[in-house]
């Protein structure tokens, strides 16, 4: 039995629960939102194409009534407004900062032992917050935005190599950010030749960057962000921590020393099991790539005081 419960029935929340459907591996989805009926029909909609799909778990939707996420093992946490055209991920704190924390509340009184996913934009910090009102172990809570820009790193590197995307690794660490997140180019392999062997250096700058802007261009395009490849990483991540398969995600983690950085959440490589964040990877960054992800902190940072100004934490 698995049980997990997603708060935000909007569009990443909604494609997150599909996904884990899709993939079933939980027995149980709790889908709720504050807008009257919204998360039940989202809900509904999708158990009426289980026999489609060929899952068995069920997917049921609330509206803001906590008691039905009651001993979750997990909590995805996806409330908040997502950004426009021309707005930054920074830009939402002043209205998200204050329904993540609202939410994290709740959401303890009924799951105290539940591992809890952060998506809600500014994430980093918006994982920083949660980690600070709550006082939980290090990588019970931590945040998603580093295996979706990593997806967005894979497509980009597998476009230009004209290869499979799953005989790409690759990984993105920093911010969830588009100025300061740090795709690792040092490790991108093409089924274990480094990319640094088979692609020049300016049309990795290329990638580097549409990866780094990739959020704001769907945002363009869309109206509003994307949510089929951040709902489907949020899935990968969750079963991760059901089939406790201690698989690698960049994560957005509160840290204590590691990467020398301390008294933050920020993206590294970090090995999901059963209990969430078990191990953080340790890996050897270049010094272009740690001077870049030290720059990226001090950003992250800088977004995280504005929650003592809003006397959050
Ligand atoms: P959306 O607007 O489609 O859905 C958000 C939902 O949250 C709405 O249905 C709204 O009614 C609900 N909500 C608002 N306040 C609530 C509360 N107090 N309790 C319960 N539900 C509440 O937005 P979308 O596209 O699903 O994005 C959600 C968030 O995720 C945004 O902040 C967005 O920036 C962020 N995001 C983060 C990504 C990441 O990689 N970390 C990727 C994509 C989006
Ligand atoms: C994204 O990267 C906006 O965080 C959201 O698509």
């Amino acid at each position: 039995m698995s049980k997990i419960s997603i708060i935000g029935a909007g569009n990443v929340g909604a494609t997150c629960a599909n996904a884990i459907a899709h993939m079933n591996y939980a027995s149980e989805i709790i889908l709720l939102d504050i807008k009257q009926g919204f998360a039940e029909g989202k809900a509904t909609d999708m158990m009426q194409s289980a026999k489609q799909y060929g899952f068995d778990c069920n997917i049921k939707g609330i509206t803001n009534d906590y008691k039905a996420t009651e001993k979750s093992d997990i909590v995805v946490v996806t409330s908040g407004i997502p950004r426009k055209p021309g707005m930054t991920r920074e830009e939402l704190i002043g209205v998200n900062a204050g329904i993540v924390k609202e939410v994290i509340e709740n959401v303890l009184k009924h799951s105290p032992k539940a591992v809890i996913i952060i998506v809600s934009n500014p994430m980093d910090t918006m994982t920083y917050l949660a980690n600070k009102i709550t006082n939980l172990p290090q990588g019970r809570i931590f945040g998603m935005g580093g295996a979706l820009d990593s997806s967005r790193f894979r497509y980009y590197l597998s476009n230009e190599l004209g290869c499979a995307q799953s005989d790409i690794q690759c990984t993105v660490i920093g911010g969830h950010s588009d100025t300061t997140m740090v795709p690792l180019i040092s490790k991108a392999t093409l089924a274990g030749e480094p990319v640094t062997n088979l692609l020049k250096k300016d049309k990795l700058e290329e990638i580097k960057h549409n990866t780094m802007i990739g959020g704001a261009t769907l945002t363009r395009m869309l109206n509003t962000s994307a949510w089929y490849a951040p709902g489907s990483s949020i899935a990968m991540m969750c079963k991760s921590i059901i089939l406790d398969q201690k698989k690698i995600f960049p994560c957005s983690v509160y840290l204590n020393g590691e990467y020398n950085q301390k008294d933050i959440c920020i993206g590294v490589p970090a090995m999901i099991g059963k209990k969430g964040i078990e191990k953080i990877m340790n890996f050897t960054l270049t010094e272009e790539e740690k001077e870049a992800f030290n720059k990226s902190a001090e950003a992250v940072k800088k977004t995280n005081s504005v929650l003592h100004d809003m006397n959050l934490i």
